[in-house]
């Protein structure tokens, strides 16, 4: 099943989301024991080589999974959100914790300023760089670790100095990273292709204008 599209902005049509990989050569192994990676295929090199925009290609994929792929040098990570894990992005106890949860920091472009921090609420895309000192946060959607505070209920955690992220990238208000982490400009192209370094068509975001990588 694909996605409809309005103004190059995605609007699903099932739950079960599909999607893919392309993981740049030399990270995707540090990435192997947390990414699960249900298929790849492989972007152009010299796209990636010159920063310039990257295509995803969708394909099925595990809701509650999430890739990672390689953009300006950068990790960024595409999430696919589960009816759970939206439910809990809305829960007001969690909103509570979160230091900018309206997204009111200049961290994101408008099309994401939103609960979801997205184009469409199943699909999240963040750089996986924590705001407080740069280390790469690991994506853990539910408690599957001993080194996860006691209250973990899914997010991202930064193990360098226990910054925690929430499956939008909402930076919690008790930890050292100041912002939530950045969305970087995406688009989707057409029902089986993402494209990473592209706004939609009409949509203006200088990513290089954000307030803090
Ligand atoms: Fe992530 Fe310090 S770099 S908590």
């Amino acid at each position: 099943m694909a996605m409809k599209f309005r103004n190059g902005i995605a609007e699903p049509t099932r739950r079960d989301l599909l999607l893919i990989s392309t993981v740049a050569t030399g990270v995707a192994g540090a990435f192997a024991a947390t990414v699960p990676l249900i298929s790849q295929m492989n972007p152009d090199a010299s796209a990636v080589a010159s920063g310039g925009p990257i295509d995803i290609g969708l394909g099925e994929v595990e809701p509650g999974s999430q890739i990672v792929v390689m953009w300006q040098k950068k990790p960024v990570f595409v999430t696919f959100r589960t009816n759970k894990i939206l439910a809990r992005l809305q829960d007001n106890a969690l909103v509570a914790q979160l230091a900018d949860p309206d997204s009111l920091n200049f961290q994101q472009p408008v099309y994401a300023k939103n609960w979801h921090r997205s184009l469409t609420p199943e699909i999240g895309v963040y750089v996986g760089v924590c705001t407080h000192l740069g280390c790469i946060p690991q994506f853990h959607p539910s408690a599957d670790s001993d080194d996860l505070p006691e209250d973990w209920r899914g997010g991202y955690f930064c193990a360098c100095h226990g910054s925690k992220y929430d499956l939008a990238g909402r930076v919690f208000s008790d930890v050292p990273a100041p912002f939530n982490l950045p969305v970087p400009p995406h688009r989707f192209v057409n029902d089986t292709t993402i494209r990473i370094g592209e706004n939609p068509k009409g949509a203006h975001f200088d990513f290089g204008s954000i307030l803090q990588l």
